[in-house]
């Protein structure tokens, strides 16, 4: 039972791999970088397992190349909306994902992008180390609060929720739009109330983004939605690019509808929109959500985990293309 992995990752997912399957049947990219198209294809010809990253397309000519004897496709990533699960289903494969072990980590980089945006950080950054800084000024790249503030959350899952718990330390009031609410209990706890995407819109002074790309959610983010916030808020997306839609986003900034937006994401990946990368009121990251040592480590393990199960259990966990 051969596997690929198509891009090389932490160690601790190769050994799970090779001790359950043997080294000699596991696979990996050569090249540290997005796999082309060409060479994903020519190397799963047979293979029943392949180890996907965000940045790989799954789709119904991935399955047919590597024909029938392919159980699984296990991506190293809590979003899936690079796999056709459709037609995963359809053909039986095990299309795994890698949820809760990221959850902390990406909670973490949303708010260094909330703490970035709201207080000017890059801009101040790019101005020090270009020389230009000469000493302490009172209306010196002024910034806003966050504490106090009412964080609005977009898509309450676990990532939305960690983002919300980090909201109490500020002292901030929460609130959420979510097409599957929460229980009373969770709202309680999380101290959120559930509201509609208007009054998110009109009321969130920071609006974090932690909802998955699906047909319903790509562009929620349009210049209308920007036009309904404050001009004080911040946008911060670090779920998929696609949910924003960017030139709309440029315009916002440009003609200051908003404050700021902090990014981990893009809407055409990796390529980023000259006018965002000209725009000092926008903190740019490198799809860095899930990038930390110890996070990538249990990414891996997961998706190995899943790998094996796929390959030995009817029902295993993480799995988005089975009837259960
Ligand atoms: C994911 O797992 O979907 C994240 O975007 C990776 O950082």
């Amino acid at each position: 039972m051969k596997v690929f992995i198509t891009r090389p990752i932490p160690e601790v997912g190769i050994q799970v791999l090779e001790s359950a399957l043997g080294a000699a049947n596991i696979v990996i990219a050569p090249q540290d970088g997005p796999l082309e198209r060409r060479i994903l294809l020519d190397n799963i010809r047979g293979v029943s397992g392949i180890m996907s990253m965000l940045s790989d397309r799954m789709d119904a000519e991935v399955m047919d190349v590597a024909g029938p004897q392919l159980k699984v496709i296990a991506n190293f990533a809590v979003g899936y909306d690079n796999i056709d699960i459709a037609v995963a289903k359809e053909r039986h494969v095990h299309a795994t994902n890698t949820p809760g072990v990221l959850t902390e980590a990406t909670a973490d980089l949303a708010w260094t992008l909330i703490m970035c945006a709201a207080r000017r950080a890059g801009e101040g950054e790019r101005f020090l180390r270009n020389r230009l800084w000469q000493g302490w000024g009172p209306q010196q790249l002024l910034g806003v609060e966050i504490h106090g503030q009412t964080l609005g959350i977009f898509g309450m899952g676990r990532i939305g929720q960690a983002v919300a718990r980090r909201a109490r330390g500020f002292d901030m009031k929460v609130i959420y739009h979510d097409a599957q609410p929460l229980d009373r209990e969770k709202e309680a706890s999380l101290n959120a109330n559930l509201v509609t995407k208007e009054e998110l819109l009109h009321n969130a002074d920071v609006l974090s983004i932690h909802c998955p790309l699906t047909p319903e959610t790509r562009h929620a983010f349009t210049l209308n939605e920007f036009r309904a916030m404050k001009p004080t808020a911040i946008v911060v997306n670090t779920a998929r690019g696609p949910v924003i839609k960017e030139d709309d986003l440029c315009i916002a900034l440009q003609q200051k509808i908003i404050f700021a937006a902090g990014l981990d994401v893009y809407e055409h990946e990796p390529k980023v929109d000259e006018a965002l990368l000209n725009e000092e009121r926008v903190v740019l990251l490198p799809h860095l959500g899930s990038a930390t040592i110890e996070t990538r480590n249990a990414m891996a393990r997961t998706a190995a985990e899943n790998i094996i199960a796929a390959l030995t259990e009817h029902h295993p966990p993480n799995c988005l293309s089975c009837c259960q």
